[in-house]
């Protein structure tokens, strides 16, 4: 391993990133084999469900309209008002789940103004409308919803790409019995209540079936600003009587933001005050964390301090990665104080909103609210928030990348009839192969990165991963996040010989690479056999990189 200041370090990559200098960014001998990865296939930690896997759609910016509705009528291809293209590639990340409507936006929404005949539904205004990003831009349903897309076509999108509906309730403007009648309108069966043959004449004789239910959203915020004492006894009335129809209902609280441990805490204690059975409601608790580079960069109207989306220097890449990696404390934490009261840990952690947040300006379309590029960094910030799942699968039983398209992390950027997919979205194509498999513990190790942070010495993990097993093939995904050098590592299985495997790598030495309409294949992942030699193999990690190995075991 190489010994250099942090100075030396960042001096030249510094360079390499304003130049996007290949030959500057060659690698430069890192020693053989400095890394290692020991998968230990009877360590089992859970079955990684498919649900983590999941995305969040809301009535944002341009994520309905023109990300994903763009009308029957239209010239751009659809299915049924839908976007095709979209589909298409949403199908290939196999998405086990979509959380709709919001976000903030489902505090403020009456579903009862998205169903019937489209041209009589009423136009409201959007929650987003005042937002300062939004100002002098004209108007569009991105702030007067045409309510367009509503339960119906919202379950379409569900049934075209495989998904299972997560619905998100008004909690702060609508009283808990428009909530049963949601509920009941999605749910009871043909020819019941009068709700029932409503769906019906809109088309959806048949149930819905809607499992998931979150109740309302960041209350201790845009939902409500309630206290965690007060939110918990919102929740109890809310999920106290609703009908089930024969069906299981898995409700969803409003957890905290980040590191809110009050929150937690207090929620939990609040909703067991008149006796534990009140846990039995609760099948998720929600987590939202958002990473952004805060060490230097501008504060937003919340007071977070965002950095530039593409224009970052080489300690915006790694402050970015640093900040994505507090989800495993969060995670932890939390876990920790809701076992405090759940003792038996019957509530699983849905972690509904996670992603990049970054500085605006590099939207697609003005409308856009929040829409942002990603590059190969938020793509680096996907691989190790899914590994961080995929580790943490006892715990972790759903999660929603925020947003699906046009939105912070998406894994799409559209407008009009261009579509391109973000490096974001072969994160998730390369990860699906997680899904419903048993996550086993791996160990790794690997030299740490060092770097300068606010002009002082910093250090990052070399190397950090997660694998999981079904029968005798192995999956192991990896993110190096070195800036510059390769990361050489021996694979071993525990146990197993290895009798044959795949690398793909994602990768550039641009590192702020990403893909456009008119370069929509800048980057993608690149794909090598490996052979085995002894009783594992060696790899070769590039720098900046996310992976995934496949192993055959003998
Ligand atoms: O994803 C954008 C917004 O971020 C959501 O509406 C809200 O829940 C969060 O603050």
């Amino acid at each position: 391993m190489q010994t250099r200041t942090p100075g030396e370090t960042n001096r030249r990559e510094f360079m390499a990133l304003a130049l996007g200098a290949a030959a500057l960014l060659a690698p430069r001998g890192a020693s053989a084999a400095d890394a290692r990865i020991d998968v230990l296939p009877d360590e089992p930690i859970g079955r990684i469900a498919p649900e983590i896997y999941g995305h969040f759609v809301e009535h944002l910016g341009g994520v309905v309209y023109d990300g994903i509705w763009v009308g029957e009528d239209s010239k751009i291809s659809n299915v049924g008002g839908i976007r095709a293209a979209l589909v298409d590639h949403l199908k290939r990340v196999r998405p086990a789940v979509i959380r709709w409507p919001g976000g903030c936006f489902a505090d403020s929404y009456n579903w009862r103004d998205g169903i019937g005949p489209r041209g009589s539904r009423p136009r409201r205004t959007n929650f987003w409308v005042d937002s300062r990003e939004l100002a002098g831009v004209p108007a569009g349903p991105h702030v007067f919803d045409p309510n367009a897309f509503g339960t119906h076509e919202f379950a379409r999108l569900c049934r075209l790409t495989g998904a299972q509906p997560y619905f998100a309730a008004n909690l702060r403007s609508l009283p808990a019995k428009d909530f049963y009648e949601w509920v009941d309108y999605c749910n009871a069966p043909a020819g019941t209540t009068s709700l029932a043959e409503q769906r019906a004449g809109n088309g959806d004789r048949d149930p819905f079936g809607v499992r998931y239910w979150g109740v309302g959203n960041e209350s201790w915020g845009c939902g409500g600003n309630f206290t965690a004492a007060e939110y918990a006894a919102e929740f109890r009335r809310f999920t106290a009587w609703v009908p089930k129809f024969g069906g299981p209902l898995s409700f969803i609280a409003a957890g905290p933001g980040s590191g809110d441990i009050e929150w937690t805490r207090t929620f939990f204690q609040t909703l067991t005050a008149r006796g534990g059975g009140a846990l039995g409601s609760l099948w998720g608790w929600g987590l939202h964390h958002y990473s952004e580079n805060v060490a230097k960069g501008r504060t937003n109207r919340w007071g977070d301090r965002m950095g530039p989306a593409v224009a970052f220097d080489l300690e915006g890449w790694y402050e970015l990665l640093k900040q994505a990696d507090l989800m495993d404390g969060f995670i932890t934490q939390h876990w920790q104080v809701m076992g405090e009261v759940d003792r038996d840990h019957r509530v699983k952690l849905a972690v509904d909103e996670w992603g990049s947040w970054h500085q605006p300006g590099t939207a697609v379309a003005p409308s856009h609210l929040f829409g942002q590029m990603s590059t190969l960094r938020d793509a680096l910030v996907a691989g190790l928030t899914l590994d961080t799942f995929n580790r943490h699968a006892d715990k972790v039983a759903m999660a929603n990348v925020a947003q699906l398209v046009n939105c912070l992390h998406s894994l799409f950027l559209a407008s009009e009839d261009r579509f391109v997919a973000t490096p974001n979205f072969h994160v998730f194509e390369m990860y699906a192969a997680h899904q419903g498999a048993t996550a086993v513990r791996c160990e790794i190790s690997a030299p740490r990165v060092r770097y300068s942070r606010l002009g002082q010495p910093a250090d990052f993990w070399g190397l950090a991963g997660s694998a999981s097993r079904r029968d005798n093939a192995v999956v192991i995904t990896v993110v190096n996040p070195h800036g510059t050098e390769p990361r050489e590592t021996t694979v071993r299985v525990r146990g197993a010989d290895i009798r044959g495997g795949q690398l793909a790598s994602l990768a550039s030495t641009d590192l702020r690479a990403h893909n456009t309409f008119d370069a929509p294949r800048t980057l993608e992942p690149v794909r090598t056999p490996l052979a085995p030699a002894g009783d594992g193999l060696t790899v070769r990690l590039p720098a900046a990189s996310v992976n995934r190995i496949d192993l055959t075991l003998a």
